[in-house]
């Protein structure tokens, strides 16, 4: 479809182009955690380190996945996983959505230019903001780059309300350039059950006949490797025994960043997380391979990361983390 029209998201008072506020300082990329890599792990607010960053490295990372907060209106807290304690960690609290959404807008803007051309923005967001944020990432990165939407389809113990159980969490991926082929692993999902049933563990051939149409499937030989994964993605939450619970508020599961991860990255490549939390992206992208930086400025989430990362990397305690 031809676009000549530009659709835009417009709200009272919403700052032009031209009148975003300027990089406030200078960060200094001065990392908290580093491992023999180069991965790292900076505090800060991430809008000011992205900037920073790109005037450092620029287009680096094949892949920026941004697990922003939701927009929920309240403190969320980390729980210690011994005593049970709790303490703020982050704060979600915001005048109205318009200024949510200019927090957000600037620092999609920000990872975008630290992307390779061959690489892709995931956002992870929730059905209360999914809309909005497609139409803000739609004007920053062009409609022809967006790629996905993706729906994380979870459990969990049913709540009383007069409405259906709010059961998924949206993950948008956007392509740096859609002109350039993007970083690209195609990932497998087990065969439906009357697929095995017809046609057992063999790979399908479709017979196309005249003009391209899809006549009917032949089985080959060969063993599947499953089908190529879909876009709804069903994926247990964290249980509250798992080994990979840290306590800290909004802790994404492991196997939902394994997929991310692994479609979108090579082994080697860099990885970013600018709202890195518990360090969830860091640990997973770092035990496949890939190298990894995040940034938190909630003094509670880099402690909570650093520690995670500590468990993966060989450093001794209170030793000082080798330099990047
Ligand atoms: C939803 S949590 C991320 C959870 C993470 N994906 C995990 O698995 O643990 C959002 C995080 O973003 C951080 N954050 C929010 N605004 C930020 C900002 N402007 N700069 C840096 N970090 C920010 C919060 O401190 C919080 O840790």
């Amino acid at each position: 479809m031809k676009n000549s029209r530009r659709v835009t998201l417009s709200w009272d008072g919403r700052p032009s182009e031209g009148a975003r506020p300027p990089l406030a300082k200078a960060a200094a990329l001065e990392p908290v955690y580093c491992a023999d890599d180069g991965s790292a792990l900076y505090a800060g607010d991430n809008l000011q380190v992205m900037r920073a960053m790109a005037r450092a490295v620029g287009e680096v990372f094949s892949l920026v996945y941004m697990d922003p907060p939701f927009l929920t209106g309240r403190v969320h807290e980390a729980t210690s996983r011994g005593d049970r304690a709790t303490r703020p960690a982050f704060d979600d609290r915001w005048t109205d959505r318009a200024s949510y959404l200019e927090a957000l807008g600037p620092r999609i803007a920000a990872a975008r230019a630290l992307l390779a051309p061959h690489g892709s923005l995931v956002v992870h967001v929730d059905p209360k903001t999914s809309h909005y944020v497609k139409v803000l990432c739609d004007e920053l990165f062009g409609e022809d780059a967006f790629a996905s939407e993706i729906v994380w389809r979870y459990r969990r113990w049913p709540s009383k309300t007069p409405n259906f159980q709010r059961v998924h969490d949206v993950l948008l991926r956007y392509r740096k350039d859609p002109a350039t082929p993007p970083r690209w692993n195609v990932l497998y999902e087990p065969l439906a059950p009357s697929t095995l049933a017809a046609w057992g563990k063999k790979k399908q051939r479709a017979v196309v006949g005249e003009g391209g149409r899809r006549l009917r499937s032949s089985s080959t030989d060969e063993a599947t490797p499953g089908v190529p994964m879909g876009d709804v993605w069903d994926i247990g939450v964290i249980a509250p025994v798992s080994r990979e619970r840290t306590g800290y508020p909004s802790q994404k599961p492991e196997a939902l960043l394994e997929r991310v991860i692994g479609a979108l990255s090579n082994e080697g490549d860099w990885v970013l997380d600018p709202y890195a939390g518990s360090g969830t992206t860091l640990a997973v992208a770092r035990r496949m391979g890939r190298r990894a930086a995040g940034i938190d400025e909630s003094a509670v989430a880099l402690e909570t990361a650093a520690a995670r990362l500590r468990g993966l990397a060989p450093l001794a305690e209170g030793a000082p983390a080798p330099a990047c």
